[in-house]
């Protein structure tokens, strides 16, 4: 085994944010609707977005941050409630906005990942019926088409949609998430409206530019304990898996320049329950398992496109565990190039503290911290020190 990995020249360090949850007073979303109609009855959302970071008008600020942290990429989104404001309007100021802000990253020499859709839909699309109304898919391929004629100068890779699956689960499953339905069949629709958005979107965008075209696919990978493990969770795990991706990727093949792969965590089943050892955990306590990385890069290897991690992270307020983090899944990156996996970028979820949906700010992803009680100043935490040694070098110590 050697002791550092060392990544391809053209490899992408990056980190990763999204619009409604750094930008602010994003106010003609779906997610704003609910985060301000909240009533005491009601759990969730623990807080309302309101200013977020600011980053709508900080931008050169973080900007600024990730050149001197010699990150070389960025991934972030546009609020599509901004750029299409009613069903019939592009709002140019907003269009303008974000070349702008473009402009400001490539300056400081980054490369752009923009998602398209982000979880947030504006309340026009919303109350049409949103993911679930028979036209979606065909307003959604306009909007795609929009930014790629507005946008592909700026931008390195377009990401169409991001996390369908934990979207449909989320708002139609669950309920946790605006729409706020409980309907599994509906949920499942959904899903396969989210394919045909991308696949859609896909074509659109390749009639304007060649600029390639991915999407963000969140991947939880399931095991079993390898000490008892039985016939029906090794079932269950592979069952899981496939529902994760082969079902979901499978029919978007040649539709897909790229893989955005989201990893966070593993779920280890005994006797079909969730039974982690949990001995490093994130403050969400999600169980951090970079094997788990790993396992799913190798599976993915078989779809024969490149693949960028386009968000892996935790929360950890204090900063105790997010070096190791980093170190322990770059280490798992380095494996699986060296074994073959093409895989071309990292971008660590998330540049700073932001808003976590339905649990407000409390969670901590940031490589930078936001101060919410001074201005939301920016103060770049220990582990970033680490990370951007890690960027400068393109290679990984063991030790
Ligand atoms: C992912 C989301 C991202 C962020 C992280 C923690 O599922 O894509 O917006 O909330 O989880």
């Amino acid at each position: 085994m050697s002791d550092q990995y060392s990544f391809p020249d053209s490899f992408l360090w990056g980190t990763a944010i999204a619009a409604h949850q750094v930008e602010g007073n994003n106010k003609n979303n779906d997610w704003w609707r609910w985060e301000q109609s909240k009533t005491p009855d009601r759990k969730y959302p623990l807080e309302p977005s309101n200013e977020a970071c600011d980053f709508y008008n900080r931008y050169e600020e973080d900007f600024d941050i990730c050149q001197e942290f010699n990150t070389n990429a960025i991934r972030l989104s546009v609020e599509w409630a901004r750029i299409q404001p009613k069903i019939d309007v592009y709002d140019q100021t907003a269009i303008d906005h974000y070349k702008k802000m473009f402009m400001a990253a490539r300056e400081r020499g980054l490369q752009i990942f923009l998602t398209l859709h982000h979880f947030t839909s504006p309340v026009w699309f919303a109350d049409r019926g949103g993911w679930h109304a028979r036209d979606a898919v065909a307003i959604f391929r306009q909007y795609a088409q929009v930014c790629a004629e507005e946008f592909s100068d700026y931008v390195d890779a377009f990401i169409t949609i991001n996390e369908p699956q934990v979207y449909a689960l989320k708002s139609y499953t669950d309920g946790t998430w605006p729409p706020n339905l409980r309907n599994p069949w509906l949920s499942y629709y959904v899903q396969i409206n989210l394919m045909r958005a991308h696949r859609s979107a896909y074509d659109a965008i390749k009639t304007i530019c060649d600029t390639p075209v991915g999407l963000a696919k969140n991947i939880v990978w399931y095991d079993t304990n390898p000490f008892a493990s039985n016939l029906i969770d090794r079932a269950a795990a592979r069952f899981l898996n496939y529902l994760n991706d082969d079902f979901f990727l499978l029919p978007l093949m040649g539709k897909i320049d790229f893989l955005g792969l989201n990893y966070y965590f593993t779920q280890r089943l005994h006797y079909l329950r969730i039974d982690n050892p949990n001995d490093y955990v994130s403050d969400m306590g999600w169980w951090i398992n970079p094997g788990g990385l790993g396992e799913i890069l190798q599976k993915l290897k078989k779809y024969k496109v490149p693949i960028y991690i386009t968000e892996n992270g935790l929360a950890d307020a204090t900063d105790r565990y997010r070096e190791h983090f980093l170190r322990d899944m770059l280490i798992a990156c380095g494996q699986a190039i060296l074994s073959g996996v093409d895989l071309r970028g990292y971008f660590h979820w998330s540049l700073m503290d932001n808003y976590e949906w339905h649990e407000g700010f409390w969670p901590r992803f940031g490589l930078v911290e936001i101060d919410r009680e001074h201005n939301l100043a920016r103060k770049p935490r220990q582990s970033f020190y680490y990370y951007a040694k890690v960027c400068q070098n393109n290679t990984v110590e063991v030790n």
